[in-house]
Order: structure tokens, then C-alpha cells, then sequence
């Protein structure tokens, strides 16, 4: 491998390169990075009418002592399913209630992490025919256990409207199974309505589950496209995300079933918590919406101008004045400065669609005239021949085998480099039995394929795996970057491939060659950077070898006195079998191992471990 050290013969890479695609798949946010730990806590998950399904809310509590139903009763009125008790027992008399009284009991998102000194707050409102006595707390999951409670008492008066209840309790203990319970022993008739049950420690404080939060910081993603994919454009359009049911006060959320991923979201990891994300993790925002497209139903051309302005309003409350119409909501919620929105896509997946063309030039032509400086992304595949409408960017989507994969490294090498377009692959991975649940091949097949993407950085701009997260209790998708529980977690090897990139964003990229291309099997790269912390300047290499043999690599530099650098570090993800994962009982099987190399002379020998991929840090003067 010749690498030309200097900078001046380097090309610089966007900013933007590497980022995340965070879709509302496998439980990612309800159950997931969004820290809310009650599901379904409007008791809405069956929609408006009633009797609804209050699924996974289950009563303590048999009919002779209690009896269960909802009702349109709620003060909120996007969301007006209630949860009706009537309480038949109580503490004294000829019905006494069972022992630990009667009520409901969440579960959570199969189950509730709850740890020993952290303090948890609980909102609830109620309303109530006479006086209350009502215990909260947190048990293990048959209710026995208790980790944490406190009981509230109202008088009838107090309560005969309904009122917001907000408490906060501290685990004595510590179980990762655990339940929410809401129970009595008074008789009377007790309305329950939006049960939440959050950590108070949060990512920056803003409701982001911190130990999945801080996996994707150290990502370093320099975007976030949200909140999907098919997520954004539902089955049927009905159940699509559509931003405005997702902001405002979290009560007052209506909360939809996404019929794609088959699962009920209490949105309350919305379109302003999506925004906050990104900032909180120092990336751009791309919002990706509903072009009023869905996989089973259009809306006509003709008929589109009310998603087109939803766009507009949606731009609004990212980026107007605090006191615009939808600025101030947004200011209301508790950021009055704008988002840096810059990007949005006009749907997803939507290319072929009779009405795309139609429908994506009335969001083009509108938001461009709003607001010039935002990038439009089409979804139409540009990589070998030009675009037929205007756009900044185009989407491309690639799933396939790990060979396949492999092979398209060179995929964007023949892309035009005369037209203004450049490539946004905002989803790509290996599937399928190569991929297993996150197997070593399909990360090596990617490390590849991403090589290839670097080198070409001068046509792809943005790049994002896909999907980020699994909830292991709920897969949609296999494989995916993260997977958790409710206190586990760990990457794949597809993580951790990317934070191999994580010094991409930005960088310069060095001319170099492999020469004699000694195997087809070899793909390799060379970036040079400053490093923000120490200030200090890196040359990184990374290779890729996806044959089943050793390759001894002899790395020359031009350019770069040998005795400038300092210290060289390799850091090699490889396994004994290449179909290895990591797992809950494994978490880290396959993972980068770091190690100092010692380096003597002007070039560099290095055995490539068979199926390996493989870095090597110089740090310069
Ligand atoms: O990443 C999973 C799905 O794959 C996305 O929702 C969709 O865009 C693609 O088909």
C-alpha cells in the first residue's frame, strides 16, 4: 500500500460523512432510547374507541373486588380513553380487598429497569367519585418486592376533577424485571389517565435513555435521519408518523399504531425530542416526511397541498421566530433558539410510486421558495444516471449479501462527477445468512463497502447504517447496530466497524494504492485529521481483508518523515469464525482490540489477520 502523506495532495471529506439512521423499528424509541418506562400510558393503544386495548396494563385484582374499563372520559382531547376502576372492596367490612390491594400493573416495555439509589418520576392524573388512598410503587414482577412506593391520598373534593399527580420515588433495590402498580384498598370508582414513569437521570437531561444515548455519541454521527423509513410512511397513511400529533405536552399526545413495525408508540419520542436529539449529540438533523405516500395508498397531486404545508409548518416549528405560529410551540416546549434543520427527505422508498414525481415537485417548489437554503433530498437512485427533477441530494438504499456488498465498494467510482448531485446512502447493511443477528462477515462485507464509500467521498456525502437499534424482547429486523434489553447492551460488529469511521467526518483523505493488488479481498484507505482534544495531527489506515487468508501488507509513505511520528496504534476487529457474534451472554466476542505497534524504519509491515479489519493510528508531530 503507497500512501501519499501529504495534506496538500489530499481531498478534504464532507463534514457530514458519517452519521445515523434512527428509525422507530424493533422498539429503538418506545421501549428503548426514549427513557419512558410505562407503555401505553394513555391506555389508547387499541385507538380512540373503547373498550381500548390496554395491553400490557393488566388488573390485580378478580371481579368480586374490582372491575376494569375504559371510558371517553380523559381531559385530554386528542387522547380521550380513560381507565375506569370501580372499586367493589376495602379495608374493613363484608368485601375486604386481597392483601396489596387491587388496581393495574404496567410491566413496561418487558419489563422495567429499575436500579438500586436512582429515583424515578411518577405522573399520573385522577379524578375520582369520593376520596383517595392510592399506593404507587415499583415491585419485581410478580409484585412481590417492593423497591420503592408512597401512597396519595385526596380528598373527594380535591379529586372530583381531574389532577395531575407527580411523585418521586427512590429504588431500594435493584431488579431489571420490574413493574409499575397502581393499588387500593378503598372502595369507589377511580378514572386513571396518562401513567408516566421516567429515570430523572436522562441523557443531557431530556429523556434519552443514557446508556443507549451515549453508544450512539461515541458514533460521533455527524447527522441524524429520523424518525424512519417505512415507519414514516405506514402500511396504510392512517397509521403514518405525521409530526404534528407528536408535539406538545407528552398528556396530550394522541399516540398511533405504526402498522408497519405492528406496534402501538405513545410518541413520546416526538418530532421536538427528535430535533433535541440531534443537537444533544452535536449533529445535523435530517427529517425525513410524509409525502403523502404510504406502501398501500397515495394522495393524488392535485391533492397534496395539505402535507405540503404541513412540511411548511414543520419547518416552522423547527426553525421560525419563537413567535411564529409554530416557532412559539416550540418555544413553548422549552427551546426558544431554532434547530439547525437543514435537511429534509421528501418520503422514503417512494421512487417508483405513481405519484412521487407529481407529489415531490409541489414540496419542492414550496419549500425552496420558503426556504432557500434547505437541502432537499429525492428519493430516486442517481448513482448511474442523472436525476429527472431537481434535488440536492438522492437517497440509496442497499440490503444484500456479504460478496454482494463487498463488491459494490467501487459502486460510486463510474458516478458522475460533473453534475451538482451528490449520494446521501442513508441505509445499507449485509442480510439475509450472511448477516445472522450481527455476524463478523456482514460487518467485514460493510467495512468494505464503507472503504469504498470513503474513497469516493467526493460524490456520497452522507452515510448511515441501518436500523441503529433492536430491542431483543421485539425483533422486526435483522441484524441492527445496537441491541438492548431493558439494562443490557451491546454493539455488533456492524457498530463497531463504524466507530472505525468515527474520525472520517471532516478529515482529509490521502491518495493512496494498492499495488500489486496481491488479492481482490483487499481494500484499503488512508485519512489524516486533527484530533479537537489534544490538538495533535493522526494519519489513520484502515484495511480490510475479507479473504480467508493472512496478507503481509508493506505500507510506504510519501512524504512523512519517519522520526515525525511518534507512536503507531492498531486496533483489529477479527474473530475465530467469522460468523461470530456478540451476544447478551458474550457481549464482546467480536470487538476492535487495541494494541501499540512498533514501527521501524520509513514503511510499515503488517500481518492482516484473515477476515480481519484493521486500522493503524500514527500520531504526527
Ligand atoms: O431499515 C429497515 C427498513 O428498510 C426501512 O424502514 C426502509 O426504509 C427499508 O426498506
Amino acid at each position: 500500500l503507497i500512501v501519499d502523506a501529504s495534506d496538500a495532495s489530499g481531498r478534504l471529506i464532507p463534514e457530514t460523512l458519517f452519521g445515523i439512521f434512527f428509525e422507530e423499528i424493533n422498539h429503538a424509541g418506545a421501549g428503548g432510547l426514549w427513557a419512558e418506562l410505562v407503555n401505553n400510558r394513555g391506555f389508547e393503544a387499541g385507538g380512540p374507541n373503547t373498550p381500548s386495548d390496554i395491553t400490557p396494563w393488566t388488573i390485580i385484582g378478580n371481579e368480586s373486588y374490582v372491575n376494569v374499563e375504559t371510558d371517553r372520559t380523559s381531559l385530554f382531547d386528542r387522547n380521550k380513553v380513560a381507565l375506569r376502576l370501580k372499586v367493589l372492596c376495602d379495608s374493613e367490612g363484608d368485601n375486604i380487598c386481597p392483601a396489596g390491594g387491587v388496581g393495574v400493573y404496567n410491566p413496561g416495555f418487558w419489563g422495567m429497569n429499575i436500579e438500586q439509589g436512582k429515583k424515578y418520576k411518577v405522573v399520573f392524573y385522577v379524578r375520582s367519585t369520593g376520596s383517595i388512598n392510592l399506593t404507587v410503587s415499583l415491585t419485581g414482577s410478580n409484585g412481590v418486592g417492593n423497591l420503592a412506593s408512597t401512597v396519595i391520598t385526596a380528598s373527594a373534593s380535591d379529586v372530583s376533577n381531574w389532577t395531575k399527580v407527580e411523585t418521586l420515588l427512590e429504588a431500594k433495590a435493584t431488579n431489571h424485571n420490574s413493574r409499575l402498580q397502581l393499588t387500593t384498598t378503598t372502595k369507589g370508582v377511580i378514572w386513571l389517565d396518562q401513567v408516566s414513569a421516567m429515570p430523572v437521570d436522562t441523557y443531557k437531561g431530556h429523556g434519552f435513555r443514557t446508556d443507549l444515548a451515549e453508544m450512539v455519541a461515541a458514533m460521533k454521527p455527524r447527522f441524524i435521519r429520523f424518525p424512519g423509513g417505512c415507519f414514516v410512511e405506514g402500511e396504510r397513511l392512517r397509521n403514518a408518523f405525521r409530526w404534528k400529533a407528536s408535539v406538545g405536552p407528552w398528556e396530550e399526545r394522541p399516540g398511533h399504531f405504526g402498522d408497519v413495525w405492528m406496534y402501538w408508540t405513545d410518541d413520546g419520542l416526538g418530532y421536538y425530542e427528535f430535533l433535541q436529539l440531534a443537537e444533544d449529540l452535536n449533529a445535523l438533523p435530517i427529517w425525513v416526511f410524509n409525502n403523502g405516500i404510504s406502501h398501500t395508498d397515495e394522495v393524488v397531486t392535485s391533492a397534496i397541498l395539505p402535507f405540503v404545508q404541513e412540511a411548511l409548518d414543520g419547518l416552522e416549528f423547527a426553525r421560525g421566530d419563537p413567535t411564529s405560529k409554530w416557532g412559539s410551540l416550540r418555544a413553548a416546549m422549552g427551546h426558544p433558539e431554532p434547530f439547525d434543520l437543514r435537511y429534509v427527505a421528501v418520503g422514503n422508498e417512494d421512487c417508483t410510486k405513481k405519484n412521487y414525481r407529481g407529489n415531490y415537485l409541489k414540496f419542492y417548489g414550496a419549500i425552496k421558495q420558503a426556504y432557500p437554503d434547505i437541502q432537499i433530498i429525492s428519493n430516486c437512485d442517481a448513482s448511474s444516471q442523472p436525476l429527472d427533477h431537481p434535488a440536492d441530494m438522492y437517497d440509496y438504499h442497499i440490503y444484500t449479501g456479504a460478496n454482494d456488498l463487498f463488491s459494490r465498494a467501487n459502486t460510486f467510482n463510474h458516478a458522475s462527477r460533473s453534475g451538482p448531485k451528490v449520494a446521501f446512502v442513508s441505509e445499507y447493511a449485509v442480510t439475509g445468512n450472511d448477516a445472522g443477528t450481527g455476524s463478523l462477515l456482514a460487518a467485514l462485507a460493510e467495512a468494505g463497502f464503507l472503504i469504498g464509500l470513503e474513497n469516493n467521498s467526493d460524490v456520497v456525502s452522507m452515510i448511515s447504517y441501518a436500523p441503529l437499534f433492536v430491542n431483543a424482547n421485539d425483533r422486526r429486523w435483522n441484524p441492527d447496530a445496537i441491541v438492548f434489553n431493558s439494562y443490557q447492551l451491546y454493539g455488533t460488529p456492524s457498530y463497531w466497524v463504524q466507530l472505525f469511521f468515527a474520525e472520517s467526518s471532516g478529515a482529509t483523505l490521502l491518495n493512496s494504492s494498492l499495488h500489486p493488488i496481491a488479492s481482490n479481498s483487499l481494500l484499503a484507505s488512508a485519512i489524516t485529521w486533527q484530533n479537537s482534544v489534544d490538538g495533535r495531527s493522526y494519519i489513520r489506515i484502515k484495511v480490510v481483508n475479507f479473504g480467508a487468508n493472512t496478507v503481509n501488507l508493506k505500507i510506504s509513505f510519501d512524504g512523512l518523515d519517519p522520526k515525525s511520528v511518534h507512536q503507531t496504534n492498531m486496533t483489529v476487529l477479527t474473530s475465530a469464525n467469522v460468523m461470530d457474534e456478540n451476544s447478551f451472554s458474550q457481549l464482546k466476542k467480536v470487538v476492535p482490540i487495541q494494541s501499540t505497534f512498533q514501527a521501524v524504519g520509513k514503511d510499515i509491515n503488517v500481518s492482516v489477520p484473515p477476515h480481519s479489519f484493521t486500522s493503524l493510528d500514527l500520531l504526527k508531530d
